[in-house]
């Protein structure tokens, strides 16, 4: 099956600044698609291109089988927004809000249809409240119906979660995994690593417009070497240098903690042996395996010490 979103290439600029350079990715139908990257990284600029809102500097970009530059007519009934920061209407009751959504897109939704809609996001409790009075997992949760009023088959929800409590933001990923449920693709931004791990299918990491990991959160996670960590909490500077003297690469965070990042098990082996016999006062001794935040983190932090995606 063709893929619902196929970018190549694609170049956004704003005067000097590249904020989407050269960017290539796929996303296959009914799977969630993660964008993920800092600040200021193009995810919005990208998935606004692909929204119809930008025009591209560059490079091609086809949606639902179309050119988003010729035919964007025959992508727009099909595809749901939520922009980022989106806020409600103040005096439309979310009932009043879909209904009047429908309208301007030229949808046929009277107040069933939207009660429907309302029910199916988990919002129907608060059908007739202004939208000002909403609370903030309220309020994403409207813009969620208010982009489903096409029933769109590709969903573009940018940071849907970002400043929800956790019981809200785990609310709205069992939304979103019913979204992709019903067969929908979904195209997610957020700043939460855990919530792409656990809702995508692929991620891909921005980093100054550029992609610099894609795969699923598991090949990500298995790629990065160095992901899991033994932790010796407590070990301190004498810690450190007893581990280098023998030769045993390590790192120290701020409260003393020591530790030190093992790729296979074959160098846990080596590693644990070494340290076997070292006479270290602890706290506590225990290994981590790495998360997408540590990829995350360390992909991002080494492109920015090394400066390679400058200029
Ligand atoms: N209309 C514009 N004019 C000039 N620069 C812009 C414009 N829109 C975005 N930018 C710049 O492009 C870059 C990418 O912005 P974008 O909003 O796509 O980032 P983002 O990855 O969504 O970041 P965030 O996580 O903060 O939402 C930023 O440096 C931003 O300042
Ligand atoms: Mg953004």
């Amino acid at each position: 099956m063709r893929p619902v979103i196929e970018i190549e290439g694609l170049v956004k600029t704003y005067g000097d600044l590249n904020a989407v350079d050269h960017l290539s990715l796929s996303v296959p139908g009914g799977t969630v698609f993660s964008l993920l990257g800092p600040n200021g990284a193009g995810k919005t600029t990208t998935v606004e291109i692909l929204e119809g809102l930008r025009q591209p500097t560059a490079g091609t970009a086809r949606v639902l089988g179309h050119d988003i530059r010729e035919d964007y007519a025959e992508i727009r009934g099909r595809i749901g927004v939520l922009p980022q920061d989106f806020e409600p209407f103040d005096r439309l009751t979310p009932t009043e809000a879909v209904v009047y959504w429908g309208r301007l897109f030229n949808k046929d939704v009277g107040k069933e249809d939207a009660r429907k809609i309302l029910e199916e996001v988990g919002l129907l409790h608060r059908a007739n409240l202004q939208g000002l009075r909403l609370s903030g997992g309220e309020k994403r949760r409207l813009g969620i119906a208010m982009s489903l009023v096409g029933q769109p088959e590709l969903l573009f929800l940018d940071e849907p979660t970002t400043g929800l409590d956790p019981k809200a933001r785990r609310d709205l990923w069992g939304l979103i995994r019913r979204l992709r449920g019903e067969g929908r693709t979904i195209v997610l931004t957020t700043h939460y690593l855990e919530e792409a791990e656990q809702l995508s299918d692929d991620v891909l990491i921005m980093h100054k417009g550029k992609a610099i990991a894609q795969g699923t959160p598991e090949e990500l996670v298995a790629k990065s070497a160095g992901m899991t960590t033994i932790v010796m909490r407590g070990a301190g500077e004498a810690g450190l240098n007893e581990l280098q003297r023998r030769g045993i690469a390590a790192e120290i965070e701020s409260d003393g903690d020591v530790l030190v990042h093992v790729a296979n098990p074959a160098e846990m082996r080596i590693v644990l042996a070494k340290l076997a016999s070292i006479e270290l006062p602890l706290k506590d001794m225990y290994t981590k395996r790495g998360t997408l935040e540590d990829v995350f983190l360390r992909l991002v932090g080494a492109t920015m010490d090394e400066g390679v995606l400058q200029g």
